[in-house]
Order: C-alpha cells, then structure tokens, then sequence
C-alpha cells in the first residue's frame, strides 16, 4: 500500500505519517515547510519527501501518474483564518485551487486510488448558535479561509458521487499535542500555553475565558483518520472533534494543575469575529467505532511530559 500526505512535515500529518509508516505502508510526502519542519517527522528515513508546494500542478501530476498512490490525504493549507484574510488570493490558491487540480487530475488519469481524504474545519460552522455542531448543521464561513474549507469539501464530495471516486472530508476541530509550532499568536492556544508554562511568560487572554472550545488530541485524530480508511468511510463529512465543551477558563485551571504551577494571565480583548462558542456532536464518528483514548486531562499530561 502507498500513501500521499500533502503537508506530511506539519503538525497533524507528520503524526499521520508516523501513524502510516507504522501500519507498513509507503509514504510519500509533498510539504514547501512553510509551516511544516522534516524533524517532525519521526521515521523520515523511511518516508520519501518532497519539499515541493502543491500549487505546482506539473509536479503533483508526474508524482501521482508514476506512484499509483491508494491513499491520499490532502493537509496541505495555510491554517490560519488571519493570513487567508491578508492575503486570500494566495490562500484560496492552496486551499482550494490545488485540492481541485489534483482532484481534476484523478478523474481524467482515471487513477485507481483507494481513498482521497481531504481536511476541512470547523470554521465552517460560523457563529450560528447551534449547539453541539452536526455534521448537516447550518454553515455560515465567514473568511477566506472557511469559504475556501467549504466550497472545497463541496467539490470533493460532489466528484465523489459524480464520477465514482473514493473521496471523503473531516472537520477538524481544535488539534492540540506535541509538534504544534507555538510562535505565531494564531497557533494553536494549547501550544502557547505550553510554551508559557515552560518558559514562565505571560499568557495573553483574549477576552474573558468564557469562550468555549472542543480539544482533541492529535493522536485521537490519527485514530479518526485511519478509522475512516479502514472503513472506507466514502462520500461523506465527518467531525473529527472530543465532543466535550470546556471553557478556555477551565483548560487553563486543568494545565496549571497539570504542570504543578500558576500562569501569568494577562487579559486582552476578545478577538474581532471569534466564534463565542464551539462543540461538536461526534455520533458519526463514534458509529464507525471511534472512541476517545485522550481526555484533555490525559492528553496535557503527555504533552506536557514531553514539552
Ligand atoms: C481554531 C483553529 C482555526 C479554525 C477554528 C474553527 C487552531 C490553531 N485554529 O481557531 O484554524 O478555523 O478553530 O473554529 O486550531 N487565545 C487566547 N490567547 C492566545 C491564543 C488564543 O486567549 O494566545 C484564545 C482565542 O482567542 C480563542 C481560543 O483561545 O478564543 C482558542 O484559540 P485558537 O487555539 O487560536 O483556536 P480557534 O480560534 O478556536
């Protein structure tokens, strides 16, 4: 068996990658390392990698005409809903545009791939208020980046059932663990806390802490993915989430028991156009057989051991 994992040396698919290369399957990884490092990548001597972007329509079609790929995973994108609202042409170009050439590509090459798998967000959702999120719950994106997130699931889906291909979405929701890059103030909460725990920096608090959020740990996620390629769990959405609701007051409460000592809370406004409130109905998920190994409380251990 043979896998593609575009943005292979990120924070998520580098534990794919570890997660795959584990399964005996061959991996190929396609990162241009503007987010991602090769270091994350435990057993790089056994992946082929590719610093290459996956705007390069030329490379990604010699690549896929000669490896006869049976997985695709497709996690290559700009992450930050900030920078698609710098500058959203270059992100819609990643995050949309190099998911449908590649798409389009499969199609007319008639290749015989397995399972096209590609990652969506929870930004989708919006701010609408209802609560938890279904994966059928009204969507209302509101930037770049979840406009980007949700026309491309609609294509990928619609390709699926109009030309016969194995494609599925997830919607991630927030992925914390080891390998999340802390240093820019759109990362991952988790991350900079962890790095102002470590470090005994002032945490900025945007808002009140009030705000709600729905943590999974990474290695959950990888459990979700691989679930849903076993199953062949095609031409579907699926939320890849904990399913718990817990108020970033909380989280910080939880990690500071966690790491033995208090943190500097400094508080800040509320972030302009924040989802208030995020949680997500995890049914579908739990139907193919998914159960939770990580409570937050487990996961931060870990991650903090490792920190
Ligand atoms: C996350 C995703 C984003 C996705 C969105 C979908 C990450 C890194 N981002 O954004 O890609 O579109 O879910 O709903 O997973 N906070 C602080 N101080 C900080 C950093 C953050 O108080 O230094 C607060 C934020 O204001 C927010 C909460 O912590 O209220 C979580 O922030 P963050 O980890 O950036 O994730 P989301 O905003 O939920």
């Amino acid at each position: 068996m043979k896998a593609l994992v575009t943005g292979g040396a990120g924070f998520i698919g580098s534990h794919l990658v570890d997660h795959l290369v584990r399964q005996g399957i061959d991996v190929v990884v396609v990162d241009d390392l503007s987010m991602g490092d090769v270091e994350n990548i435990k057993n790089r001597d056994l992946v082929t990698i590719y610093i290459e972007d996956v705007r390069n329509e030329r490379f990604m079609q010699q690549l896929l005409q000669q490896e006869n790929f049976d997985y695709i995973y497709f996690l290559a994108a700009v992450a930050s809903v900030a920078d698609s609202i710098e500058r959203p042409g270059e992100t819609h170009a990643i995050n949309h545009n190099a998911v449908l050439s590649t798409l389009e590509f499969i199609r007319a090459a008639k290749l015989p791939i397995k399972q096209f798998l590609f990652t969506s967000s929870a930004a989708v959702y919006g701010n609408l208020p209802e609560l938890p999120k279904r994966e059928d719950s009204r969507v209302d994106p509101l930037s770049p980046y979840a406009i980007d997130k949700y026309a491309t699931e609609r294509y990928v889906l619609a390709y699926g059932k109009l030309y016969d291909l194995p494609t599925v979405c997830v919607r991630f929701f927030n992925v914390y663990g080891p390998g999340q890059n802390p240093s820019s103030p759109y990362s991952g909460v988790l991350s900079i806390l962890t790095s102002c725990l470590e470090d005994n920096k002032p945490f900025t608090l945007y808002g009140d802490g009030s705000q709600t959020r729905d943590f999974i740990y990474v290695e959950d996620v990888i459990q979700a993915l691989w679930l849903i390629t076993t199953k062949q769990a095609n031409h579907q959405v699926f939320n890849i989430a904990n399913g718990h609701e817990l108020s970033l007051n909380s989280i910080i409460e939880i990690y500071e028991k966690v790491a033995g000592h208090q943190l500097d809370v400094q508080m800040a406004a509320g972030r302009e156009g924040e989802v208030k409130h995020s949680v997500a109905n995890i049914g579908k998920l739990i139907n193919l057989g998914y159960s939770t190994h990580w409570s937050l409380k487990k996961g931060l251990g870990q991650y903090w051991k490792g920190a």
